[in-house]
């Protein structure tokens, strides 16, 4: 497309306001809208703002824009009913994207008819945005390819490492999720407390996972092995489908995690958390620049 790029932002929280800055950075014209002005307030404080505007109103946002991301709170009526006037709002060659985390494309385009549903794609990204290299470009029942290829270019040409997904689903959060599941099961069972749960994982396979995936390991090891594993281990492994007891019991007890001071882990300081989030991004920012 000739000229200047045009993106609008839905929701000015903590991804939003990354993905504007990662998109103004990259030379697009960002419009961010947010009922939430405090919210706005934050992405101007956080500079950008020669190709970065704020609105409280929808329609301001997003009336010219050649790429909608919506990143308001993860509630499906709530994306359903954004999705219906930005269909309403937005030119047709727009493609309309969610960065929801577990919502089926197929549910945020519900009440969408199926003209304005075939711009309807999941980009999923990776907090924070502006340092982890992937998008999942997720293609709904209704979605054109062609709304998917504009959105491959379009996040390519801002430096993402964009994968089509062929189906309504988030691979990278099923993956990490099953991982998940299984962590808490091993606490719940006792078999481990929780951290000897991530020192297990952060000083083996873990080590690994940045330059071996799971299926290049299974080629590494032989699919023979592999599959005996299986035999044995796949019995042995949680098939919860509600979250965990523990977690749910921690919740109901007020550990809600580093925002209420102790989760898994019995305490948390600000400090602590400040640390580990440095440690982290110097840690990914180490890894990155390696490759
Ligand atoms: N936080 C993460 O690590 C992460 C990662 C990937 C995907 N996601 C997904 O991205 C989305 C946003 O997550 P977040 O962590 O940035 O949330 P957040 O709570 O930090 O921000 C949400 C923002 O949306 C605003 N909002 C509320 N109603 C709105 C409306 N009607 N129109 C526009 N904005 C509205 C809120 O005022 C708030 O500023 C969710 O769907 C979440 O699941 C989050």
């Amino acid at each position: 497309m000739a000229g200047e790029q045009r993106l609008a932002v839905v929701g000015a929280g903590l991804m939003g306001a990354a993905l504007a800055r990662l998109f103004a950075a990259a030379g697009w014209a960002v419009r961010v809208s947010d009922p939430d002005q405090r919210a706005l307030d934050r992405v101007s404080a956080a500079g950008g703002a020669a190709r970065l505007s704020t609105h409280r109103v929808l329609a301001e946002a997003v009336t010219d824009a050649d790429l909608v991301i919506e990143a308001a709170p993860e509630k499906p009526a709530l994306k359903q009913s954004l999705f219906v006037q930005l269909a309403e709002l937005t030119p047709a060659h727009c493609v309309l994207a969610t960065n929801s985390s577990v919502i089926p494309v197929a549910t945020v385009a519900a009440q969408v008819d199926d003209a304005n549903a075939r711009r309807i794609i999941g980009t999923h990204f990776w907090n924070p945005p502006e340092l982890i290299p992937l998008v999942e470009v997720i293609q709904g029942p209704r979605t054109s390819l062609a709304a998917i290829e504009s959105a491959l270019a379009m996040l390519r040409g801002v430096g993402k490492y964009a994968v089509h997904v062929r189906r309504d689903v988030v691979p990278g959060n099923r993956l990490q999720h099953a991982l998940w599941r299984e962590a808490m099961a091993l606490v719940d069972e006792g078999v481990c407390v929780p951290e000897d749960v991530d020192a297990i994982v952060k000083n083996s396979f873990g080590l690994r996972l940045a330059v071996l995936g799971p299926l290049e390991n299974a080629d590494l090891v032989g699919l023979e092995l592999t599959a005996d594993i299986h035999r044995v281990v796949l019995p042995q492994l949680s098939r919860a489908t509600e979250p965990s007891p523990g977690l749910l019991r921690r919740i109901q007890a007020g550990a809600r995690g580093v925002a209420s001071g102790s989760g898994f882990y019995a305490s948390w300081t600000a400090e602590q958390v400040a640390a580990l989030r440095t440690r982290l991004v110097a840690h990914v920012t180490r890894l990155l620049k390696e490759r």
